[in-house]
Order: C-alpha cells, then sequence, then structure tokens
C-alpha cells in the first residue's frame, strides 16, 4: 500500500490543505491527487490516479520536470522551484481576477522524497503553493522601486543643478567683489594720476621757457670775458647741456605716453568691473575685446603673440561686463592651454544677423572625449588651484542668456578655437 494513499489517513489531511499536493512514481503515474489539484485542474482524482502524469497533462514542461523528478530520486533529498524563475508548474487560474501582467496562478513547490519500505524512493510528492498575491505585490513593489529609482535620478539631477546654480553664485559674487575692488583702486589711482598728468603739462611749458632761457645764456656767455667763462665752465664741468636738451623732451614724451597708458588702464578697469550690471546696451564689441586685453595682459605676454583679426562689426545689443567676462576666459584658457610659447588670434565678422568672436590658440588643443564636458562645471584638467572647471560652464550660461551659442573646434597637439556667436539684435532676456 502507498505511504500516499488518499485512503490514508494523510491523504485525507491534504485534501483539506489550500496547497496542492500530487505524487507520482518511478513510471510518473499518478499516486495522489489532492481536492486542490482536482478543483485548480478540473480533474478529479479518480480520473488521474494510476495515469501517467505526461497523458494527462500534455502542456506540463516534460523535459524539466523529469530532470527534477530524478534529481529527487538521485539525491533522496528535497528539491524546490520558485515562481520568480519558473513561474507556474500547472497553468490555473488564480481565483480572483488577474492583474498587471499576472496571467496564471504563480507557484511555489517543494519536490519531497518519499521512501519505500526498502529504503529507496518510491515516488516523489510535490507541494504546489499558489503565490500569486505574493507576486502581484512583488511586480507592484517592483514597479514604485522603479519609479523611486526615476525620482532618485531627477532629484539627483535637480540637486546637480542646484549645486551648478549655487557655484555660479558664488563665482559671481566673487567676481562682482573683484570687480568691486578694481573699481575702488581704479578710482583711487585716478585722481594722482590726475594731478600728475596736469603737473607733466606745466613742466614742459616750464621747461620749454627754461630752454629758452638757458638758449638766451648760452648765446650771450661767448661775449663774457674769459675769466667769467672758466669760471661758468668749472662750476659746470662734465654737465653735457646738448644731450640734456635733447632727452629731457623725450624723457617727458615718454613720461605723458606712460601716464596715458596707465589712465587707459584704470579706465578699462572700470569698464571691465561693472560686473553687477545686467542692462544691455549698445556695444562696440571691439572695445569690449581691447579692454579685456589690457586687463589680461599680462597673462598673455609670456605666453603668446597675439594677432588681432578684427572684421567689421555693427554694435550690439549686450550686457558688455558680461561679454568682457567670456573674452576674458576665453583668452586666459588659450595662454594656459600654451606650454611654452605659442600664438592667439582674435578674429571678429559678422554672418547674416549674427556676430562672432574667435579666440584661436596653438596650444595643447583638447581630446574628443573631453571636447563634450568642457562646458559641464567643475570640469577641468588643471591642477588644484588653478583651475575651478567653472569658467567655461559660466561663459555658456552668459552667451545663451544673450541668445547666442560658442562653439568649439580643436585638434589635440596643434590648438583649440572657441567661437562666440551672438545674434545682432540681442537674445531675449
Ligand atoms: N583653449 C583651450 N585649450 C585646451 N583646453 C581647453 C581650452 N579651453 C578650455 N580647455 C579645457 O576645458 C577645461 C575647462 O575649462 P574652464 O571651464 O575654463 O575651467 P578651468 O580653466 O578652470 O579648468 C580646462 O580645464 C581645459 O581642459
Ligand atoms: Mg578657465
Amino acid at each position: 500500500m502507498s505511504p500516499l494513499n488518499a485512503d490514508e489517513p494523510g491523504g485525507f489531511v491534504a485534501d483539506h490543505l489550500d496547497v496542492g499536493v500530487f505524487a507520482i512514481d518511478a513510471a510518473f503515474r499518478v499516486t495522489l491527487w489532492n481536492r486542490f489539484m482536482a478543483t485548480h485542474s478540473r480533474q478529479r482524482a479518480e480520473a488521474v490516479i494510476g495515469r501517467n502524469l505526461f497523458e494527462c497533462f500534455p502542456e506540463l514542461p516534460r523535459g524539466w520536470l523529469e530532470r527534477k523528478v530524478r534529481q529527487v530520486q538521485a539525491l533522496r533529498n528535497y528539491a524546490f522551484t520558485s515562481w520568480t524563475q519558473r513561474p507556474y508548474l500547472f497553468r490555473f487560474d488564480h481565483n480572483r481576477p488577474i492583474t498587471g501582467g499576472v496571467d496564471a496562478m504563480r507557484q511555489n513547490c517543494t519536490f519531497m522524497p518519499v521512501r519505500g519500505e526498502d529504503g529507496s524512493v518510491s515516488q516523489v510528492c510535490v507541494t504546489l503553493q499558489d503565490v500569486t498575491d505574493t507576486a502581484i505585490a512583488h511586480q507592484a513593489l517592483a514597479a514604485s522601486l522603479v519609479e523611486l529609482e526615476r525620482e532618485k535620478a531627477e532629484q539627483q539631477r535637480l540637486i546637480g543643478e542646484l549645486e551648478e546654480a549655487h557655484m555660479q553664485v558664488l563665482q559671481s559674487e566673487k567676481l562682482a567683489s573683484i570687480g568691486q575692488l578694481a573699481a575702488g583702486v581704479a578710482h583711487e589711482i585716478n585722481n594722482p594720476i590726475g594731478y600728475v598728468s596736469a603737473n607733466l603739462g606745466s613742466l614742459k611749458r616750464y621747461l620749454d621757457d627754461l630752454m629758452k632761457v638757458l638758449d638766451a645764456h648760452l648765446e650771450l656767455a661767448a661775449e663774457l670775458p674769459t675769466e667769467c667763462r672758466e669760471r661758468v665752465a668749472a662750476r659746470t664741468a662734465g654737465i653735457d647741456v646738448d644731450y640734456l636738451r635733447a632727452d629731457l623732451p623725450q624723457l617727458l614724451g615718454e613720461s605723458c605716453e606712460g601716464l596715458e597708458r596707465v589712465r587707459r588702464i584704470v579706465l578699462d578697469l572700470k569698464d571691465f568691473s561693472r560686473m553687477g550690471e545686467t542692462e544691455k546696451v549698445p556695444a562696440d564689441l571691439h572695445r569690449c575685446l581691447d579692454s579685456t586685453l589690457n586687463v589680461v595682459a599680462n597673462e598673455l605676454r609670456y605666453k603668446a603673440e597675439l594677432e588681432k583679426c578684427y572684421g567689421e562689426l555693427p554694435e550690439i545689443e549686450c550686457v558688455p561686463s558680461q561679454l568682457n567676462q567670456v573674452f576674458m576666459n576665453l583668452l586666459i584658457n588659450a595662454a594656459q592651454a600654451i606650454e611654452e610659447r605659442g600664438r592667439i588670434t582674435i578674429t571678429t565678422g559678422s554672418v547674416g544677423d549674427e556676430v562672432f568672436v574667435s579666440v584661436r590658440d596653438s596650444g595643447c588643443g583638447i581630446p574628443p572625449d573631453e571636447l563634450r564636458r568642457v562646458f559641464d562645471p567643475f570640469f577641468t584638467t588643471k591642477p588644484v588651484g588653478s583651475g575651478t572647471g567653472l569658467g567655461l560652464s559660466i561663459s555658456y550660461g552668459i552667451v545663451e542668456r544673450h541668445g547666442g551659442r560658442i562653439e568649439v573646434d580643436s585638434t589635440p597637439g596643434q590648438g583649440s578655437e572657441f567661437r562666440v556667436w551672438l545674434p545682432l539684435h540681442g537674445g531675449a532676456d
């Protein structure tokens, strides 16, 4: 008599379980078929018991099931399957409306070896647990997990944007206070420049007068008695009057020129430092470029020959101090890209209703994989302290706010060109 026969007390108990229970012998003949199995398969125990399982249910995954049963027989040990790997063994309907892509009752199965009287595995008993509810909950959970991940990524993106905005605020505040400082210094220098240049003017006039006096004296000296002439010669020995007369006006001229240069730099500094302003005004980009060049002259001088190829540029509506900042970033980057000594070329012109300012350098160039990232905030290849990685990202923002764009073209080892395009008639604010 089979240990699992439905007539036995064990079989009776199996009928009351809310779990499918069936058993098969070595020839895959059904030896047990509880009420759960009968209900869901719509095959009564009498119709199934004693028959080959695959004959009764040809749709079963035969190869897989045979391997599983043989494994239990050979190893004399339990085996399990979970719905996550194999959604179901028997295709049963679930007893409630099935939702969310769950099309049939999900099943977890346990294969148990049943030993005969001689100790060998004579049958394999299979329990089949309905886990459809769990599967549906699991799928809902997985969906909300995906949604959560999406939200997390979105939040991450927003945090990134916030950080970027924050850094831009910090950076422009820093620039604004540098600007204020520069404007203050420029204002202070303006005052002494004023009186030094006024004094130089007077000095020149006085010198002209003094020269006239000197000439008169020199002319008359010839008529002095010898003794007088010798005394004068003794007192003025070693003074080369001709040289003085030639060099003095030259010295004065150079001083005036130098002062004029200082005055221009101070003006440019003042121009440059109007950082806070955001009002668009008609401006001459060449003037912007020249005042920026004056400010960064020192950075460029030792690195590069500067070549200016200015074309015809009409005035454009822009915020000059902001564009100055863009030009400064491009020029300093160009100088920094040059290892020893090279060339920086600034070209301007207009095409259609756009103007362009291009800054080209003969520096190290940018590898293709970095080219996409140069405008990213904090992207820098420069050592800590010398690069913040913000110059181009801020410039990009400024040009974008002007309704323009920046194009880059670079060949590693040969150089790079950054070309700023701006609309003639100011972009939207
Ligand atoms: N003219 C250029 N030549 C070569 N590389 C450049 C040039 N301009 C920018 N780059 C690259 O782009 C990066 C980002 O530039 P930027 O935003 O100005 O930040 P930073 O100059 O502080 O590094 C630089 O670190 C450099 O690698
Ligand atoms: Mg830079």
